[in-house]
């Protein structure tokens, strides 16, 4: 399990000796998943509460600059120019954003705008009446990341597409809410695949949440699909984000020549919301919110 002496600091932070702490605990609730041959999350992966904190700090500039973007976003105004004002947000509050030249990312957020999945590069094309758009942002504060998104509505869009953003962030929410500790984190996919099925949606599977706060991106894989397969137990401390992409159409997806865009392959309509979350005792505390 987690390789802790008993008399080493307990991984929760408390400061008190493993032994007098969560040993006990976590030989109840752990121990059976992993005799059954679950993985278990690697020690580094559990943050302190110090750490958390961090991580609440940073969550707190995205929330800010997220909300500056509500004021802004719509019709008429590029791509670009959402690009340059979290650009501009983030260096105020004294962070940095995570995506610029991240594996060769060229922007500080991704503007993913219709049948775009996620990782639309921002660019020259104005927003136009009718169209949605996610803008996904992750800032560093201070060595901590925070991961958000948030779909637009431009001008009037069609009924199908308001449903499509209003049941994806109901479909978060639900990944969200079944969180509970000592629980693998497929039951989140479980969960929002049984409500896209009940829509006739399509879950994006090649793309996933993932671990959050101390890196970009860390274990555990966050799948927003169904699966059997055995994955990682959560345990009180991780941090992780919940991010459906959901498509009106089928799941199938094609990545565009830039090597970053996403698409749906039969055109249809995407859309995404995207929260960070740490793992509590008793479920789980949205830290972007
Ligand atoms: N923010 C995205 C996520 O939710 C990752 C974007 S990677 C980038 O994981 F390089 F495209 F920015
Ligand atoms: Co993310
Ligand atoms: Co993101």
């Amino acid at each position: 399990m987690f390789k802790i002496g008993r008399n080493d600091r307990c991984w929760c932070g408390s400061g008190k000796k493993y032994k007098v702490c969560h040993e006990k605990s976590d030989e109840k609730n752990l121990e059976p998943f992993a005799e059954q041959g679950y993985p278990m999350p690697d020690r580094s992966l559990i943050l302190t509460p110090e750490q958390i904190e961090g991580v609440r700090k940073s969550a707190k500039v995205s929330v800010a600059i997220m909300d500056e973007l509500d004021k802004t976003v719509g019709e008429g105004i590029t791509t670009n120019d959402i690009d340059t004002l979290v650009s501009k947000l983030t260096a105020e509050a004294g962070g940095i954003p995570a995506p610029l030249n991240y594996e060769g990312f060229p922007k500080s957020c991704c503007t993913s705008v219709n049948n775009v999945v996620c990782h639309g590069i921002p660019n020259d094309t104005k927003l136009k009446n009718g169209d949605i758009i996610n803008v996904d942002i992750t800032t560093i504060i201070d060595g901590y990341y925070s991961d958000m998104s948030r779909m637009y509505m431009i001008g009037e869009v069609s009924e199908e597409a308001r449903l499509l953003s209003e049941r994806t962030k109901e479909m978060m929410y639900a990944g969200i809410d079944v969180i509970r500790p000592y629980m693998p984190v497929a039951e989140i996919g479980n969960t929002i695949h049984d409500i896209a099925d009940k829509y006739g949606y399509g879950v994006v599977r090649i793309l996933c949440g993932h671990g959050v706060g101390l890196d970009f991106h860390l274990d555990p894989i966050v799948n927003h699909y169904r699966s059997s397969k055995k994955s990682m137990i959560l345990v009180p401390g991780m941090v992780l984000t919940v991010e459906p992409m959901i498509n009106m159409g089928t799941h199938e997806c094609d990545i565009l020549a830039d090597e970053w865009t996403v698409v749906t392959r039969d055109g249809s309509l995407s859309a995404q919301w995207e929260h960070t979350v740490v793992v509590t005792e008793n479920g789980a505390e949205i830290l972007t919110i």
